[in-house]
């Protein structure tokens, strides 16, 4: 079984939108190593993110991204065991809210 967590949030104001893009970089090679896989949306400062993994590493990483100081207002929307994984990677994507939800909440 996997663990599927998805949040939102709010990036904070001291980041410029693109320092995302250092965000995404840095997990992209930590993500992997650990076997998460997933997406983050964003949208101007609102974030979206999916997370999906074996439990207690995403658990332990969902813990770590929620006490980053780089984003606040964090409000998990979902917390799932899924029997198979539904994203084959991890990665940043640019669509929008509406449809990232609808996706989250009917996977
Ligand atoms: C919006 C957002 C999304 C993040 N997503 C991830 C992620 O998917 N994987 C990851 O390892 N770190 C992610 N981070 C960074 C973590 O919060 C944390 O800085 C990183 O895991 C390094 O942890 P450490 O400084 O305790 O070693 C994210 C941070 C933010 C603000």
């Amino acid at each position: 079984m996997f663990l599927r967590i998805a949040y939102v949030s709010s990036l904070s104001e001291s980041m410029s939108p693109e320092s995302i893009d250092r965000i995404v970089e840095a997990s992209q090679a930590r993500n992997e190593r650990q076997g998460v896989t997933g997406m983050l949306a964003v949208d101007g400062r609102r974030v979206l993110q999916i997370l999906e993994g074996p439990p207690e590493i995403v658990s332990a990483l969902y813990e770590r991204i929620r006490g980053d100081g780089r984003h606040h207002e964090v409000i998990e929307i979902d917390r799932r065991l899924i029997e198979a994984r539904h994203f084959g990677s991890w990665g940043m994507v640019r669509r929008s809210m509406v449809d990232v939800v609808m996706l989250a909440m009917t996977l």
